[in-house]
């Protein structure tokens, strides 16, 4: 089946979530890192969380939630946390996101973001960085309240374009939302850029990158 459209996960995707604290790590120290993958991870727990207790908050609360944990467990200074979320808004896209969107817009597929983040953290992070020129469409769980990896979400895209889930190209670096949208039915790629493990969530995908500039010469 020929790809129509390429939907990418935004956070760890194309843009780098650890970037907010390693702005920050002259202030923070040498756990700057650690404390950034603990905030991440948290962040993620609190999205299945509540999305398994039925009790959405939008991405943005639960971001600032997972903070005000993970910079009491790292015993990060208070006067840290306005300058944190405020880097998180427009944090930073990896090297080649640039370069790859333009291609493949050239190429005249549809490109999307798929994302936990709400409409307003999306407009932002495209616009600060110069992307928003690139993408048909931002896709938001605010539309469904519930995040991924329920089905609802992956849905999405396909009712907007009216296609099949195998005519979407799936970009993730979380290795779970490869094999939600892999699940669901989209051709998951996935964008290993750390040497990772894959998690056995009964898919594997075809295909895996360590960046996304590789994704040029599969699709
Ligand atoms: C997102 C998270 C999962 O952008 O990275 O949806």
């Amino acid at each position: 089946m020929k790809t129509k459209a390429i939907v990418f996960d935004a956070y760890g995707t194309l843009f780098d979530v650890n970037s907010a604290a390693e702005k920050c790590k002259d202030k923070i120290g040498t756990k700057w890192e650690v404390f950034a993958n603990y905030w991440r991870t948290t962040q993620l727990e609190y999205t299945w969380l509540r999305s398994l207790m039925k009790m959405h908050k939008n991405f943005w609360d639960i971001t600032e939630d997972s903070l005000d944990k993970s910079m009491k467990v790292f015993n990060i200074n208070k006067n840290m946390k306005n300058e944190l979320l405020s880097l998180y808004k427009i944090l930073s896209p990896y090297p080649e996101v640039r370069e790859v969107l333009k291609n493949l817009k050239k190429r005249n597929f549809k490109l999307a973001i798929l994302s936990n983040g709400t409409p307003d953290l999306l407009n932002e992070l495209v616009e600060s960085n110069k992307l928003n020129n690139l993408f048909d469409d931002l896709f938001s769980v605010e539309e469904v309240k519930i995040y991924k990896p329920d089905p609802k979400v992956y849905k999405l895209p396909i009712e907007k374009y009216k296609i099949n889930p195998d005519e979407i190209t799936f970009l993730s670096a979380n290795t779970w939302d490869v094999s939600g949208g892999g699940n669901f039915g989209y051709n998951s790629i996935w964008v290993n850029r750390h040497s990772s493990v894959f998690d056995k969530l009964d898919f594997q995908p075809k295909n895996e990158v360590s960046n996304l500039t590789q994704l040029l010469d599969i699709v």
